[in-house]
C-alpha cells in the first residue's frame, strides 16, 4: 500500500479534498456522474469542511455526484444525533448543491426482514452505475473498514453486522454510555470496497499507529479487515505523522 504522511490532517484533508475536485470536474468535463464511496466518524470531518469551502468559495459544483456512505447504526432514527444521515447532512450535503435524490445512507429504520433485500438492492444501485469511482475510508482501532469488524472476509456483502466490543466503547462517548450504544449496524461490504476504483484511507494520531502498522505492514489477514487494502491496485493511507509513527 502507498501510505503519504503529511504533516496535519488539515494539510491532508485539503490534498484529499483538491485531488476529489479535480475527479468531479473531469467527470463534469465528460459528462459523466462521479460516485463517491463517503464514511463517517472524526477521520473525513476536515476533507468536509474543504469541499464545503470549496463549493461555497471555489464554484465545486456536486449536481453530478452521486454517493453512497459506508454504514449506519441499526436501529437508528435518521433525525437522531448520532444518525449517520445527521452527520453528512450537517457537515456536508446541506452545504453543497448535490441532488437529496444522489445520496444513499444505508437505511438505520427498517424492519429486521427487510434488511437483506435492502442490502442487495443497495449494492446493486452501486454496480448499475459502474462501481464506485472514490471510496473514502476511515480505520477502526481493530482495523475495521465501514463496519466491516474482524473476521469479516474478503467476500463480504453489504449486510447488517455486530458491532465488536471495541467499537461499541469508541462509540460510546456519542451515546451517553454503552448500554445505549447500538449492537448492530448495516454496512457496505469488503467486496464493494475492493471494487472501488480509488480508496483513500484517512488516519489521524498516534492513536492510530499500531493498527496502521498492522494494516500496511502486517499480512493479510481478516483479523484487520483494512489489511485487504494492499492488494487493492489503487489504495493510499493518508495520515499524519502521528498515525504513520510506527511504520517502518
Ligand atoms: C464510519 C466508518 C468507520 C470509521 C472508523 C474510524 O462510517 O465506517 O469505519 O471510519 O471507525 O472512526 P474515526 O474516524 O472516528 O476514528
Amino acid at each position: 500500500i502507498n501510505t503519504v504522511i503529511f504533516e496535519s490532517s488539515e494539510v491532508a484533508s485539503k490534498a484529499a479534498a483538491a485531488e476529489i475536485a479535480t475527479l468531479i470536474r473531469k467527470k463534469q468535463d465528460a459528462k459523466e456522474m462521479c460516485v463517491l464511496g463517503l464514511a463517517t466518524g472524526s477521520s473525513p470531518k476536515r476533507l468536509y469542511a474543504e469541499l464545503v469551502r470549496l463549493h461555497r468559495e471555489e464554484g465545486l459544483s456536486f449536481k453530478n455526484v452521486i454517493t453512497f456512505n459506508l454504514d449506519e447504526y441499526y436501529p437508528m432514527e435518521p433525525d437522531a444525533i448520532q444518525s449517520y444521515v445527521r452527520f453528512m447532512k450537517e457537515l456536508l450535503f446541506n452545504h453543497i448543491d448535490i441532488d437529496p435524490k444522489n445520496y444513499h445512507i444505508p437505511d438505520g429504520m427498517l424492519s429486521k426482514e427487510d434488511i437483506a433485500d435492502y442490502c442487495k438492492k443497495f449494492e446493486a444501485k452501486i454496480d448499475a452505475l459502474g462501481g464506485i469511482d472514490l471510496q473514502i475510508l476511515g480505520i477502526g482501532g481493530n482495523g475495521h473498514i465501514g463496519f466491516n469488524e474482524s473476521g469479516s472476509l474478503p467476500n463480504s456483502k453489504t449486510r447488517l453486522v455486530t458491532l465488536d466490543h471495541i467499537t461499541r466503547v469508541a462509540a460510546s462517548k456519542d451515546f451517553q454510555g454503552l448500554y445505549s450504544t447500538p449492537k448492530t449496524a448495516i454496512t457496505i461490504g469488503i467486496k464493494q470496497i475492493m471494487e472501488a476504483k480509488q480508496v483513500i484511507l484517512f488516519a489521524w494520531g498516534e492513536g492510530k499507529s499500531n493498527i496502521i502498522n498492522q494494516a500496511v505492514e502486517g499480512p493479510i489477514t481478516q483479523q484487520v479487515p483494512a489489511s485487504y487494502l494492499q492488494d487493492h491496485p489503487n489504495a493510499v493511507f493518508v495520515t499524519d505523522k502521528g498515525a504513520s509513527s510506527l511504520l517502518t
